[in-house]
């Protein structure tokens, strides 16, 4: 794979709309209990962006959950790899998620704090896919509407490479449209 890198986001535009993100929820959770869970890995550098510029107390953890092996392909058994370690009863948990694209990860992660007894709960995404969902899934704060192409930077992968870029890319994939 000879990963040619196409700037699709750059970082202003991913500043301007973490702000954005933030506004929305500092106002929707004020006087709430609010608990924001961060699915890794994807997630880490959203979530400490957005978490930065929300203005009302809140606490932070994180699950960390699998269900792509090392290349990009979907699948649809997904995995609890590491659980919240906070008690999430009673709370409201916005999940933070780097993108949506079939729609059963974050749903899976969805329903997982429901069952756990949250309050409410909703998600929050960087990005999202729409044309590949299988599954319906609200999105209650939407970043970015990609097209269908692998995306990296900002936290997302390919195969664990590309995290660290501070912009957001779109990859050319050899069997894109195979
Ligand atoms: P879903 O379960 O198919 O919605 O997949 C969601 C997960 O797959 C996300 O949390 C990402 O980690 C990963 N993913 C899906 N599309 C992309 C992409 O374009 N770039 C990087 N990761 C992706
Ligand atoms: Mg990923």
């Amino acid at each position: 794979m000879n990963g040619h890198l196409d700037l699709l986001i750059p970082r202003h535009d991913i500043e301007q709309t973490v702000s954005r993100l933030a506004g929305q929820v500092s106002e929707d959770y004020r006087g709430r209990q609010l608990l924001v869970v961060g699915v890794l890995k994807g997630a880490f550098i959203f979530m400490a962006d957005l978490v930065r510029q929300i203005e009302i107390p809140l606490e932070v953890d994180f699950v960390t959950v699998s269900s792509y092996g090392s290349g990009s392909e979907s699948s649809r058994r997904i995995r609890v790899l590491q659980d919240m370690t906070l008690p999430v009863k009673d709370k409201d948990v916005l999940i933070v998620e780097d993108i949506v694209d079939s729609g059963y990860t974050a749903n899976y992660v969805l329903h997982h704090a429901r069952d756990m007894g949250a309050h409410s709960v909703a998600l929050c995404a960087l990005a999202d896919k729409p044309s590949r969902r299988e599954t319906p899934i609200e999105i209650a704060y939407l970043g970015f509407t990609v097209p269908d192409r692998f995306v990296v930077g900002y936290g997302l992968d390919f195969d664990n490479k590309f995290r660290y870029l501070p912009d957001i890319y779109a990859i050319e994939m050899p069997d894109e449209h195979a």
